[in-house]
């Protein structure tokens, strides 16, 4: 059994950093990758950033595959979008970070990310639907940015609210 990542929520300030470019795909970063990997599935959820688990560095995991299906992990280290579609979708959006909550985010509907891949070769990734949302939104993450900063300062602030009661009920 290998140790999990404790996964921090809003409004933790490494939510809101930057994170910085990896020079290469280390054994440390692999093994940062799987550590990812594991602690997102047990959460569980479809992706995790590094911001997530309090380490300020551009990596992040996702896995799209339902529980009955295959695992079919992800791995991106140094993300970088170069094509967004002129054409929007909008999907609702939750976050392991501001748990129990989500909203519905507009994005660009397809995105091409370049990155590097667990062995750290370069390769490129077109997605649309829920993983393009998906993949955006962990990106965000990398860039300090939550989905509730698409959404009105109201409605942020009743979902802010909502998690700091569920913090003080002690039921996340
Ligand atoms: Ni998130």
């Amino acid at each position: 059994m290998s140790t999990l990542y404790d996964i921090i929520n809003v409004p933790h300030p490494s939510l809101k950093a930057v994170a910085n470019p990896i020079d290469s795909v280390t054994n440390d970063i692999r093994k940062q990758m799987d550590t990812m990997l594991a602690t997102m599935y047990d959460a569980p959820g479809i992706g995790l950033a590094a911001n997530q688990v309090d380490i300020l560095n551009r990596v992040l995991v996702m896995d799209l595959a339902g529980t009955d299906e295959k695992k079919n992990p992800i791995c991106m280290a140094n993300p970088e979008i170069i094509y967004e579609s002129e054409e929007m979708s909008v999907m609702e959006e939750g976050c392991l970070s501001i748990p129990h909550q989500a909203a519905e985010v507009e994005r660009p509907a397809i995105v091409r990310v370049k990155y590097l891949d667990y062995n750290g070769n370069p390769a490129e990734l077109e997605a649309e639907g829920l993983l393009s949302h998906c993949v955006q939104h962990e990106i965000d993450h990398l860039n300090g940015t939550l989905f509730i900063d698409y959404l009105s300062s109201l409605k942020r602030n009743m979902i802010l609210k909502k998690v700091e009661k569920l913090k003080k009920q002690n039921l996340i």
